[in-house]
C-alpha cells in the first residue's frame, strides 16, 4: 500500500505490534516517513473501535479499509465451547460490523477478507464458517443498498503468508485436504490493488456476483487436469454449474449410453406399456444429468429435483426442447423447475406423451 503510495496507515490489533516481526515493519514504514498506528484495539467492540477512531482523529479522513481480522478457535461442532463460537464469530461478525457503521460511507473501497469455508463449510470451524457467511452476506447487503467498493473475498488458502504459511501443521493439512488451491502471494496483493482502486467503476446487481468473489476454489475439471477423480464435496448439488467445465476430458457409462436416439427407439417400441415408458425416461433423464454433471448415471438420485443438480432455466428449455423431440411430450419449464422430483417428471412426461 505504502508502493501505491499509502501515506497514513491504522492497523490496529488486540496485542498491537508485539512480535519483533511486527516490530520491523512498523520501523521500515516510519523510516520511510509514512504516519504509522498500530494501535492495541478489539474491533469487535465497538466502544474500544469508536475510542481508537477518536485518539486517531488528527489524520487524514479514512479513504479505505481492510479487514483482516481473525481469531480461530477450532473445534468439532459437538465439542466447541461457547466461549469457543463467540471468540471467532466476534472476529468476523462483530468486527465488520463495527468496521462497517463506525467508519465513513464514502471511503474508496471496504474490502473483507473472508474465506471458501463460508461457502464449504469446515469441519472443526463452524464458527469461523458462519463468520466468513456473514462478511459475505454483508458486502452483498451493502452492494444491494448502494455502497460502493464493498467486496468480500472468500480466499482459499494462502501458500507464502500468512496464519498457514506460518504454521507446518495447518499446511500439511491443507496439503493433504487438497480442497482448495494454494494462492501466493503476488496474486492476493493483484487482486487488492484491483479491488482498492477508486477508480473501480461501481458494480451493478446482482449483488452477489458484484461483491463476492471466490479465490483457489476447486471444482471437477480442476481434479480431472491432474488426472484425479473430483473429491466427494464438489459433486454436491452446490457445485453443479462448475460440473460442465472441462467436461469433454472424461466420459462416464452413463454418457457413452446416448440419451437421445436410443431412448426416443425404446420408448416407441415399449408401446403402451407405462411401467417400461416410465423406466425409459427416467433412466434417460438420469443419463442426460450424469452427462451434464459428469458423474455416473447411479449417482443420481431419482427423489431429488432437477435444481437440485444445478439445473436452471436455460437448461429446463433445452430439457423441454429434448423431451419434444424423442419423446413427443410437451412439458412446460414449469413442470420441470418446479421442484417435482426427478422420477415425478419423468411420469409427467409418459402422461403427456400419451
Ligand atoms: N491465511 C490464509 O490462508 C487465509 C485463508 C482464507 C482467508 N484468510 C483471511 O485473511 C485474513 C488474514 O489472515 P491471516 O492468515 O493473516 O491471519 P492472522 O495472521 O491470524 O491475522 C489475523 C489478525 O487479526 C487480528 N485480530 C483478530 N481478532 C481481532 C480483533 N477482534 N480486533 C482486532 N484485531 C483482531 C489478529 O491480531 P490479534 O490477535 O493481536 O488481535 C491478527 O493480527 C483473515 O480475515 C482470514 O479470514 C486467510
Amino acid at each position: 500500500m505504502t508502493r501505491r503510495g499509502a501515506k497514513n496507515l491504522i492497523i490496529p490489533s488486540r496485542s498491537g505490534a508485539s512480535t519483533q516481526a511486527a516490530k520491523d515493519v512498523v520501523s521500515d514504514l516510519v523510516s520511510t516517513g509514512v504516519r504509522f498506528v498500530a494501535p492495541k484495539c478489539d474491533v469487535s467492540s465497538a466502544t474500544e473501535l469508536s475510542a481508537m477512531l477518536e485518539a486517531c482523529a488528527s489524520m487524514p479522513p479514512i479513504k479505505g479499509c481492510i479487514n483482516a481480522t481473525m481469531a480461530l478457535q477450532d473445534a468439532i461442532f459437538d465439542n466447541m465451547t461457547h466461549a469457543q463460537w463467540t471468540q471467532t464469530t466476534r472476529s468476523k461478525v462483530h468486527a465488520s460490523w463495527n468496521l462497517h457503521n463506525l467508519l465513513p460511507h464514502d471511503m474508496d473501497f471496504f474490502i473483507l477478507l473472508s474465506s471458501l469455508s463460508g461457502i464449504y463449510g469446515s469441519v472443526g470451524q463452524s464458527n469461523y464458517a458462519a463468520g466468513c457467511a456473514f462478511q459475505d452476506a454483508l458486502a452483498r447487503s451493502r452492494t444491494d443498498a448502494g455502497f460502493r467498493g464493498y467486496f468480500s473475498l472468500d480466499l482459499g488458502w494462502m501458500r507464502n503468508i500468512g496464519v498457514i504459511a506460518e504454521n507446518a501443521d495447518f499446511q500439511r493439512h491443507r496439503q493433504h485436504v487438497a480442497d482448495m488451491q494454494p494462492i501466493e502471494d503476488s496474486d492476493f496483493l493483484a487482486l487488492l490493488e484491483h479491488y482498492c482502486d477508486p477508480e473501480l467503476p461501481p458494480r451493478k446487481s446482482p449483488a452477489a456476483a458484484a461483491s463476492q468473489l471466490l479465490v483457489g476454489a476447486v471444482h471437477p475439471a480442476y481434479f480431472r487436469a491432474r488426472g484425479e477423480n473430483p473429491i466427494s464435496f464438489v459433486d454436491r448439488p452446490l457445485f453443479a454449474t462448475f460440473a460442465f467445465a472441462g467436461n469433454g476430458t472424461k466420459k462416464n457409462s452413463a454418457a457413452a449410453a446416448d440419451d437421445g436416439e436410443d431412448a426416443a427407439f425404446l420408448f416407441a417400441r415399449a408401446g403402451g406399456s407405462s411401467k417400461s415408458r416410465r423406466a425409459i425416461v427416467l433412466a434417460a433423464l438420469k443419463a442426460k444429468l450424469a452427462r451434464a454433471l459428469g458423474v455416473q448415471a447411479s449417482d443420481v438420485d431419482s427423489y431429488r429435483t432437477l435444481m437440485d443438480y444445478g439445473v436452471d432455466s436455460l437448461m429446463a428449455i433445452e430439457l423441454r426442447n429434448w423431451i419434444r423431440r424423442d419423446f413427443h411430450a410437451v412439458v412446460a419449464v414449469f413442470d420441470i423447475m418446479s421442484g417435482n422430483s426427478i422420477a415425478t417428471v419423468s411420469e409427467l412426461i409418459v402422461q403427456k406423451a400419451g
